[in-house]
């Protein structure tokens, strides 16, 4: 099973698209972020879908009330985005607003260390937010293996983790897969790369690598 994430968090259309094509048969699926969505337009999502074929993640880290919540999960799954991406730490009925339009991921931890200071606290509460609703996936920081392993211990078997933080921030396939990780989200280390094929096949090699063993 693929279960790499391509970061596309470049600005421009048609760097973004060219990556894309020259990545997408090593990937699982494409996020796509603020900064793709400020440099390109949201429709860049139905044109990443249409060149690739692949599910899409709108990165939005959503965090407003529930009604601001539906206003824009409404546009992004209408052009053509699978899965968004909404913090929890909102409460329950703004994560629900999401969810009804569509299949939803909520953040419970954060990879930079800032997530030490108000996300970190709170990530049981969050865990128990993602068991009672049940969605698509949660995020959980590839550069800390032992609260991946933690989060999967304590998360319904079917939802999913996404793991940001390999690569340019530190964390280690390896370590991340065998901590529980499902998906690996990788940006930089990918996008910037001289040649991003080659930088994706070598990522993709190394988690079958160590899916297998
Ligand atoms: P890099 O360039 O570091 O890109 O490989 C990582 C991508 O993932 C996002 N990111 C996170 N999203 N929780 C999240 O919800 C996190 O802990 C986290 N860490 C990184 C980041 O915005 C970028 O798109």
């Amino acid at each position: 099973m693929n279960r790499l994430i391509l970061a596309l968090d470049v600005y421009e259309k048609e760097r973004a698209l060219r990556i894309a094509r020259e990545t997408k048969e090593f990937l699982w699926g494409i996020k796509v972020n603020w900064p793709l969505i400020i440099g390109a337009g949201l429709r860049i999502i139905t044109e990443l879908k249409q060149v690739t074929g692949l599910p899409i993640i709108a990165d939005l880290k959503l965090a407003d009330i529930p009604n601001t919540h539906r206003l824009i999960a409404k546009k992004v799954f209408e052009v053509g985005a699978d899965y968004l991406i909404t913090h929890g730490f909102v409460g329950k009925d703004s994560v629900k607003a999401v969810m009804e339009l569509g299949e939803t991921i909520i953040v419970v931890e954060m990879s930079h260390p800032g997530a030490k200071e108000f996300i970190q606290p709170v990530t049981d509460r969050l865990i128990e937010l993602a068991n009672e609703l049940e969605p698509f996936g949660v995020i959980a920081p590839a550069t800390r293996p032992e609260r991946v392993r933690y989060i999967r211990k304590k998360l319904h078997k079917s939802i999913k983790i996404l793991s940001p933080g390999v690569g340019a921030q530190g964390g280690k396939v390896g370590e991340v897969l065998k901590a529980g990780a499902d998906y690996i989200i990788v940006g930089r280390s990918i996008y910037n790369a001289e040649n991003p094929g080659d930088a994706a096949k070598n990522i993709w090699g190394e988690i079958n690598a160590n899916a297998k063993g």
